[in-house]
């Protein structure tokens, strides 16, 4: 029997294994998942890709009656490009090897030679590349397909919200402190990002390959707990960031490194249990 006959024979309540295929915000009924008739070969490619099972072939066509995700699976296996989902904007971009193969010598060193930078050049960050990083936390895997996360990028203002933040501090340290916590949270960073969302992991996963992003455009960034915390905790910034209900999960300050790592730091040995 397969796997998924042996999912649907499930009772309802049988909790234990139906309960990760509900998805919050679920496109029921999948009309938002749209197949070109005239472009599939019906080859199912699409259905045994789909990990809510919602894609069924019925009556020589391929149709979306459970409750889809709208991860886009679909989308992206299809050879004939026959599925489209219309909640999106954007135009899928095909595959063509060169453009995005590794080489996983060069992805590994890239990954070590990654240092959180805590002194910036003087320069202002090109909105291009800016962009660039906020597309690399887009396309991150998300809970459930969530795609809740939001942005925020504070450059023309920053010395606002320093200012703000800064006044913040000073009710509760003062003279010597103060400029010690002014150097500690800020740096000389030309870039705030604040990433907010319901969720930690989601975030935190977005931020690592906007991370990853940056280095490759010759930029750096240092995560700062310390900012998130008091960002995320006095009304007055909060509405700085127009943020109403939502959740700061983490922000990093970003920049031209004005320091030059010239080897790998080192790590400790992880500890791996091989079965
Ligand atoms: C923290 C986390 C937990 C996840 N858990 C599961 C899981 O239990 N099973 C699964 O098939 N996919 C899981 N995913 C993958 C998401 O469903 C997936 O990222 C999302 O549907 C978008 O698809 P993509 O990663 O192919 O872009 C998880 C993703 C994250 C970030
Ligand atoms: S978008 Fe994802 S969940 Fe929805 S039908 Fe396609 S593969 Fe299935
Ligand atoms: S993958 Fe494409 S061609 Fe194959 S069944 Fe699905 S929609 Fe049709």
């Amino acid at each position: 029997m397969s796997g998924r006959m042996r999912l649907r024979m499930l009772p309802e309540n049988t909790g234990i294994l139906r309960s990760p295929l509900h998805f919050e915000n679920a496109d029921v009924g999948g009309e938002m998942v749209i197949f070109n008739q005239e472009k599939c070969i019906l080859c199912r490619k699409c259905m045994q890709d789909c990990y809510p099972q919602a894609i069924q072939k019925e009556n020589e066509k391929m149709t979306v009656s459970g409750e889809c995700m709208l991860c886009g699976h679909c989308v992206a296996i299809c050879p004939k490009g026959a599925v489209s989902i219309c909640d999106y904007e954007d135009e899928p971009e095909e595959y063509i090897k060169e453009k995005f193969q590794i080489e996983s010598d060069n992805m590994l060193h890239m990954i070590k030679f990654r240092r959180s930078i805590r002194n910036y050049r003087e320069k202002i960050v090109e909105r291009e590349k800016l962009e660039m990083m906020i597309e690399a936390g887009r396309y991150t895997a998300t809970v459930s397909n969530r795609q809740e996360i939001s942005y925020i990028v504070v450059q023309d203002k920053k010395n606002e919200l320093k200012h703000m933040v800064l006044k913040k501090v000073e009710q509760y340290v003062n003279g010597e402190n103060a400029v010690q916590w002014q150097e500690k949270l800020f740096r000389n960073a030309s870039v705030i990002i604040y990433i907010v969302g319901d969720n930690a992991i989601n975030a935190g996963l977005a931020a690592q390959n906007m991370e990853l992003m940056a280095a490759t455009l010759g930029l750096g960034i240092f995560y700062n707990g310390y900012l998130t915390k008091i960002s995320g905790s006095f009304t007055e910034i909060r509405e700085f960031l127009q943020i109403g209900e939502k959740e700061i999960q983490l922000c990093f300050m970003a920049g031209y490194p004005a320091v030059e790592y010239r080897r790998t730091a080192p790590r400790k040995k992880p500890e791996i249990l091989w079965m």
